[in-house]
Protein backbone atom coordinates (compact mmCIF):
# COMPACT_ATOMS: atom_id res chain seq x y z
CA UNK A 1 0.00 0.00 0.00
CA UNK A 2 1.06 3.62 -0.67
CA UNK A 3 2.23 5.94 1.71
CA UNK A 4 0.01 8.84 3.49
CA UNK A 5 1.60 12.20 2.23
CA UNK A 6 0.59 15.78 2.36
CA UNK A 7 -0.94 15.11 -1.06
CA UNK A 8 -3.42 12.22 0.43
CA UNK A 9 -7.29 12.57 -0.50
CA UNK A 10 -9.27 11.19 2.27
CA UNK A 11 -12.56 9.42 1.78
CA UNK A 12 -14.74 7.59 4.47
CA UNK A 13 -18.03 6.16 5.54
CA UNK A 14 -20.59 7.29 7.97
CA UNK A 15 -22.37 4.97 10.29
CA UNK A 16 -22.95 3.69 13.62
CA UNK A 17 -22.06 0.90 14.10
CA UNK A 18 -19.23 0.81 11.62
CA UNK A 19 -16.94 -2.09 12.14
CA UNK A 20 -18.67 -4.70 9.31
CA UNK A 21 -19.26 -2.44 6.98
CA UNK A 22 -17.54 -3.56 3.24
CA UNK A 23 -17.22 -0.29 1.87
CA UNK A 24 -13.34 0.25 3.27
CA UNK A 25 -12.39 -2.98 1.88
CA UNK A 26 -14.18 -2.16 -1.59
CA UNK A 27 -12.85 1.09 -1.92
CA UNK A 28 -9.39 0.63 -0.36
CA UNK A 29 -8.99 -2.11 -3.29
CA UNK A 30 -10.16 0.19 -6.25
CA UNK A 31 -7.69 2.98 -4.93
CA UNK A 32 -4.97 0.44 -5.38
CA UNK A 33 -6.15 -0.62 -8.58
CA UNK A 34 -5.94 2.96 -9.69
CA UNK A 35 -2.93 3.66 -7.62
CA UNK A 36 -4.79 6.35 -6.47
CA UNK A 37 -3.01 8.68 -3.29
CA UNK A 38 -6.09 8.25 -1.54
CA UNK A 39 -7.44 6.65 1.82
CA UNK A 40 -10.64 5.51 2.70
CA UNK A 41 -11.90 5.70 6.82
CA UNK A 42 -14.39 3.87 8.38
CA UNK A 43 -15.81 6.91 10.95
CA UNK A 44 -18.43 5.89 13.68
CA UNK A 45 -20.66 8.65 14.14
CA UNK A 46 -22.88 8.70 16.93
CA UNK A 47 -26.56 10.38 15.41
CA UNK A 48 -26.49 13.12 17.58
CA UNK A 49 -23.05 14.25 15.93
CA UNK A 50 -23.81 13.77 12.42
CA UNK A 51 -24.23 17.73 11.74
CA UNK A 52 -21.08 17.78 13.39
CA UNK A 53 -19.46 15.05 11.38
CA UNK A 54 -20.49 16.49 8.15
CA UNK A 55 -19.25 20.10 8.81
CA UNK A 56 -15.92 18.41 10.40
CA UNK A 57 -15.65 16.38 7.06
CA UNK A 58 -15.80 19.67 5.19
CA UNK A 59 -13.78 21.42 7.32
CA UNK A 60 -11.12 18.83 7.11
CA UNK A 61 -11.29 18.76 3.70
CA UNK A 62 -12.73 15.08 3.28
CA UNK A 63 -13.38 14.91 -0.51
CA UNK A 64 -16.50 12.46 -0.39
CA UNK A 65 -17.89 10.10 1.78
CA UNK A 66 -20.59 7.03 2.27
CA UNK A 67 -23.40 7.28 4.62
CA UNK A 68 -25.01 3.91 6.30
CA UNK A 69 -27.32 3.53 8.59
CA UNK A 70 -28.72 5.48 10.87
CA UNK A 71 -27.60 8.57 8.96
CA UNK A 72 -28.76 7.85 5.64
CA UNK A 73 -32.08 9.71 6.09
CA UNK A 74 -31.00 12.47 8.86
CA UNK A 75 -28.51 13.68 6.73
CA UNK A 76 -30.50 14.98 3.60
CA UNK A 77 -31.09 18.50 5.41
CA UNK A 78 -27.59 18.51 6.22
CA UNK A 79 -26.42 18.93 2.81
CA UNK A 80 -25.91 21.64 0.15
CA UNK A 81 -27.67 20.00 -2.89
CA UNK A 82 -29.45 16.33 -2.89
CA UNK A 83 -29.87 14.62 -6.38
CA UNK A 84 -32.98 13.88 -7.59
CA UNK A 85 -32.69 10.47 -6.97
CA UNK A 86 -31.81 10.71 -3.51
CA UNK A 87 -34.88 12.67 -2.88
CA UNK A 88 -37.06 10.73 -4.25
CA UNK A 89 -35.47 7.67 -2.17
CA UNK A 90 -35.59 9.92 0.79
CA UNK A 91 -32.30 8.75 1.32
CA UNK A 92 -28.32 9.69 0.48
CA UNK A 93 -25.44 7.23 0.81
CA UNK A 94 -22.56 9.03 -0.96
CA UNK A 95 -21.85 12.44 -0.44
CA UNK A 96 -19.29 14.26 -2.83
CA UNK A 97 -17.44 17.47 -1.25
CA UNK A 98 -16.75 20.15 -3.56
CA UNK A 99 -15.01 23.30 -2.73
CA UNK A 100 -16.73 23.34 0.38
CA UNK A 101 -20.40 22.28 -0.98
CA UNK A 102 -21.93 18.85 0.37
CA UNK A 103 -23.93 17.25 -2.94
CA UNK A 104 -25.50 13.89 -1.94
CA UNK A 105 -26.99 11.06 -4.21
CA UNK A 106 -28.52 7.44 -3.70
CA UNK A 107 -26.62 4.98 -5.85
CA UNK A 108 -28.66 2.20 -4.69
CA UNK A 109 -30.32 2.49 -8.19
CA UNK A 110 -27.97 3.06 -9.82
CA UNK A 111 -25.44 0.11 -8.54
CA UNK A 112 -28.64 -2.41 -8.91
CA UNK A 113 -28.39 -1.93 -12.26
CA UNK A 114 -25.13 -2.64 -12.82
CA UNK A 115 -25.42 -6.35 -12.71
CA UNK A 116 -28.38 -6.91 -15.12
CA UNK A 117 -26.81 -4.66 -17.46
CA UNK A 118 -24.24 -6.86 -17.44
CA UNK A 119 -26.17 -10.13 -18.12
CA UNK A 120 -27.71 -7.76 -21.25
CA UNK A 121 -31.25 -8.42 -20.22
CA UNK A 122 -34.09 -7.11 -22.43
CA UNK A 123 -34.95 -4.55 -19.53
CA UNK A 124 -37.72 -2.71 -22.18
CA UNK A 125 -39.74 -5.98 -22.55
CA UNK A 126 -40.00 -7.91 -19.28
CA UNK A 127 -42.84 -8.29 -16.64
CA UNK A 128 -40.94 -6.96 -13.07
CA UNK A 129 -42.29 -8.01 -9.65
CA UNK A 130 -40.29 -5.88 -6.43
CA UNK A 131 -41.17 -7.52 -3.39
CA UNK A 132 -41.31 -4.43 -0.08
CA UNK A 133 -41.37 -0.85 -0.30
CA UNK A 134 -38.67 0.41 1.81
CA UNK A 135 -35.60 2.53 0.94
CA UNK A 136 -34.11 -0.01 -1.09
CA UNK A 137 -37.59 -0.37 -3.37
CA UNK A 138 -37.96 2.90 -3.76
CA UNK A 139 -34.25 3.41 -5.27
CA UNK A 140 -34.80 0.32 -7.46
CA UNK A 141 -38.32 0.62 -8.83
CA UNK A 142 -37.06 3.86 -10.33
CA UNK A 143 -33.84 2.95 -11.81
CA UNK A 144 -35.62 0.29 -13.17
CA UNK A 145 -38.59 2.62 -14.88
CA UNK A 146 -36.12 4.98 -15.51
CA UNK A 147 -34.40 2.21 -17.92
CA UNK A 148 -37.51 1.52 -19.61
CA UNK A 149 -39.40 -1.09 -17.50
CA UNK A 150 -42.71 -1.29 -19.23
CA UNK A 151 -44.58 -3.31 -16.60
CA UNK A 152 -44.03 -3.21 -12.50
CA UNK A 153 -46.10 -4.90 -9.73
CA UNK A 154 -44.93 -3.66 -6.17
CA UNK A 155 -45.72 -5.76 -3.24
CA UNK A 156 -44.92 -5.44 0.37
CA UNK A 157 -46.11 -6.27 4.02
CA UNK A 158 -47.46 -3.41 4.72
CA UNK A 159 -49.80 -2.47 1.63
CA UNK A 160 -49.95 0.93 2.30
CA UNK A 161 -46.77 1.55 1.55
CA UNK A 162 -46.45 0.04 -1.23
CA UNK A 163 -49.53 1.61 -2.88
CA UNK A 164 -47.46 5.26 -1.82
CA UNK A 165 -45.02 3.82 -3.64
CA UNK A 166 -46.74 3.36 -6.86
CA UNK A 167 -48.34 6.54 -6.45
CA UNK A 168 -45.18 8.09 -6.35
CA UNK A 169 -44.08 6.45 -9.20
CA UNK A 170 -46.81 7.12 -11.19
CA UNK A 171 -46.31 11.02 -10.59
CA UNK A 172 -42.75 10.45 -12.91
CA UNK A 173 -43.82 7.81 -14.80
CA UNK A 174 -47.22 7.96 -15.92
CA UNK A 175 -47.40 5.88 -19.14
CA UNK A 176 -45.85 2.87 -17.22
CA UNK A 177 -48.36 -0.48 -16.42
CA UNK A 178 -47.28 0.23 -12.38
CA UNK A 179 -49.61 -1.75 -9.34
CA UNK A 180 -49.35 -2.46 -5.70
CA UNK A 181 -50.51 -6.09 -5.29
CA UNK A 182 -51.72 -7.22 -1.66
CA UNK A 183 -48.68 -9.43 0.10
CA UNK A 184 -50.51 -12.24 -0.20
CA UNK A 185 -50.12 -11.94 -3.70
CA UNK A 186 -46.89 -12.71 -3.97
CA UNK A 187 -46.43 -15.42 -5.15
CA UNK A 188 -48.77 -15.28 -7.92
CA UNK A 189 -46.88 -12.13 -9.22
CA UNK A 190 -43.61 -13.84 -8.87
CA UNK A 191 -44.98 -16.48 -11.60
CA UNK A 192 -46.26 -13.59 -13.38
CA UNK A 193 -42.97 -11.81 -13.64
CA UNK A 194 -39.43 -12.67 -15.45
CA UNK A 195 -37.09 -10.72 -13.22
CA UNK A 196 -38.05 -10.96 -9.00
CA UNK A 197 -36.46 -8.78 -7.00
CA UNK A 198 -36.08 -8.94 -2.82
CA UNK A 199 -35.96 -5.57 -1.42
CA UNK A 200 -37.08 -6.53 1.59
CA UNK A 201 -34.96 -7.61 4.10
CA UNK A 202 -35.96 -11.15 4.37
CA UNK A 203 -32.92 -13.74 4.28
CA UNK A 204 -30.97 -11.72 6.42
CA UNK A 205 -31.57 -13.74 9.77
CA UNK A 206 -31.29 -17.43 10.02
CA UNK A 207 -33.68 -19.41 10.37
CA UNK A 208 -36.11 -16.62 8.67
CA UNK A 209 -37.67 -19.41 6.04
CA UNK A 210 -37.86 -17.88 1.82
CA UNK A 211 -40.31 -15.16 0.41
CA UNK A 212 -41.61 -17.19 -1.90
CA UNK A 213 -42.32 -20.89 -2.03
CA UNK A 214 -40.33 -23.01 -4.36
CA UNK A 215 -42.79 -23.89 -6.62
CA UNK A 216 -43.14 -20.35 -7.94
CA UNK A 217 -39.68 -20.05 -9.86
CA UNK A 218 -39.19 -21.37 -13.46
CA UNK A 219 -35.80 -21.83 -15.52
CA UNK A 220 -36.32 -18.47 -17.43
CA UNK A 221 -36.47 -16.39 -14.20
CA UNK A 222 -34.29 -13.93 -13.13
CA UNK A 223 -34.34 -13.57 -9.46
CA UNK A 224 -32.33 -10.91 -7.81
CA UNK A 225 -32.50 -10.74 -3.93
CA UNK A 226 -30.72 -7.23 -2.15
CA UNK A 227 -29.57 -9.51 0.89
CA UNK A 228 -26.00 -10.39 0.51
CA UNK A 229 -25.41 -11.54 4.05
CA UNK A 230 -25.61 -14.88 3.71
CA UNK A 231 -23.86 -14.39 -0.07
CA UNK A 232 -26.78 -16.82 -1.13
CA UNK A 233 -29.93 -16.47 0.62
CA UNK A 234 -32.64 -19.25 0.76
CA UNK A 235 -34.36 -17.49 -1.56
CA UNK A 236 -31.65 -17.58 -4.20
CA UNK A 237 -31.16 -21.31 -3.37
CA UNK A 238 -34.67 -22.44 -3.92
CA UNK A 239 -34.54 -20.08 -7.99
CA UNK A 240 -31.32 -21.64 -8.36
CA UNK A 241 -32.47 -25.34 -7.85
CA UNK A 242 -35.40 -24.42 -10.04
CA UNK A 243 -32.72 -23.57 -12.61
CA UNK A 244 -33.26 -19.50 -12.70
CA UNK A 245 -30.82 -17.15 -12.93
CA UNK A 246 -29.90 -15.28 -10.29
CA UNK A 247 -27.99 -12.33 -8.49
CA UNK A 248 -26.67 -12.07 -5.26
CA UNK A 249 -27.14 -8.60 -3.48
CA UNK A 250 -22.94 -8.76 -3.32
CA UNK A 251 -23.62 -7.53 -7.16
CA UNK A 252 -26.07 -4.48 -5.84
CA UNK A 253 -23.55 -3.68 -2.86
CA UNK A 254 -20.66 -3.04 -5.61
CA UNK A 255 -22.41 -1.67 -8.29
CA UNK A 256 -23.62 1.49 -5.84
CA UNK A 257 -19.73 1.21 -4.47
CA UNK A 258 -18.92 1.42 -8.19
CA UNK A 259 -20.99 4.28 -8.61
CA UNK A 260 -20.09 6.11 -5.31
CA UNK A 261 -16.09 5.65 -6.78
CA UNK A 262 -17.30 7.21 -10.35
CA UNK A 263 -18.78 9.94 -8.79
CA UNK A 264 -15.73 10.55 -6.49
CA UNK A 265 -12.97 10.31 -9.20
CA UNK A 266 -14.66 9.46 -12.48
CA UNK A 267 -12.53 6.22 -13.17
CA UNK A 268 -14.22 2.81 -13.51
CA UNK A 269 -14.63 0.33 -11.27
CA UNK A 270 -12.74 -2.97 -11.40
CA UNK A 271 -15.93 -4.95 -10.63
CA UNK A 272 -14.63 -8.37 -11.35
CA UNK A 273 -11.52 -8.07 -9.09
CA UNK A 274 -13.58 -6.52 -5.97
CA UNK A 275 -16.17 -9.31 -6.57
CA UNK A 276 -13.80 -11.22 -6.02
CA UNK A 277 -12.24 -10.44 -3.07
CA UNK A 278 -15.41 -9.89 -1.51
CA UNK A 279 -16.97 -13.63 -2.51
CA UNK A 280 -13.87 -14.84 -0.44
CA UNK A 281 -14.18 -12.88 2.46
CA UNK A 282 -18.12 -13.37 3.07
CA UNK A 283 -17.45 -17.24 2.06
CA UNK A 284 -15.12 -17.04 5.29
CA UNK A 285 -17.73 -15.06 7.63
CA UNK A 286 -20.07 -18.20 6.87
CA UNK A 287 -17.27 -20.88 7.49
CA UNK A 288 -16.16 -18.99 10.94
P1 LIG B 1 -34.34 -0.36 3.43
O1 LIG B 1 -33.98 1.07 3.46
O2 LIG B 1 -33.15 -1.30 3.55
O3 LIG B 1 -35.22 -0.73 2.30
P2 LIG B 1 -36.62 -0.28 5.20
O4 LIG B 1 -37.00 1.04 4.60
O5 LIG B 1 -36.70 -0.47 6.67
O6 LIG B 1 -35.13 -0.65 4.81
O7 LIG B 1 -37.50 -1.40 4.46
C1 LIG B 1 -37.45 -2.76 4.82
C2 LIG B 1 -38.37 -3.53 3.89
O8 LIG B 1 -38.36 -4.91 4.26
C3 LIG B 1 -39.83 -3.09 3.95
O9 LIG B 1 -40.43 -3.31 2.70
C4 LIG B 1 -40.41 -4.09 5.01
O10 LIG B 1 -41.79 -4.27 4.94
P3 LIG B 1 -42.79 -3.31 5.79
O11 LIG B 1 -42.90 -2.03 5.01
O12 LIG B 1 -44.06 -4.07 5.88
O13 LIG B 1 -42.13 -3.11 7.15
C5 LIG B 1 -39.69 -5.34 4.57
N1 LIG B 1 -39.64 -6.38 5.62
C6 LIG B 1 -38.87 -6.40 6.73
N2 LIG B 1 -39.08 -7.53 7.44
C7 LIG B 1 -40.03 -8.25 6.75
C8 LIG B 1 -40.67 -9.52 6.95
N3 LIG B 1 -40.37 -10.28 8.00
N4 LIG B 1 -41.56 -9.93 6.02
C9 LIG B 1 -41.85 -9.17 4.94
N5 LIG B 1 -41.28 -7.96 4.69
C10 LIG B 1 -40.37 -7.51 5.57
Amino acid sequence: MQGIAGTTRLYGIFGYPIAHSLSPVMHTLAFQHHALDCLYVPFPVLPERLAAAVAGAVALGICGFNVTIPHKEAILSLLDEVSIEARFVGAVNTVRVEAGRTIGYNTDGAGFMQPLRALNLPLTDMPVCVLGAGGAARAITMALLQAGCPMLTVANRTHERSERLVRALLERFPRVRLQAMPWTHAAQIAQQSVLIVNATSVGLHQGEGTLLPERCFRGDHVVYDIVYRPLYTPLLRAAQRCGATVIPGLDMLIGQGAEAFRLWTGLPFPVAMVQHELHTLLQAEVLT
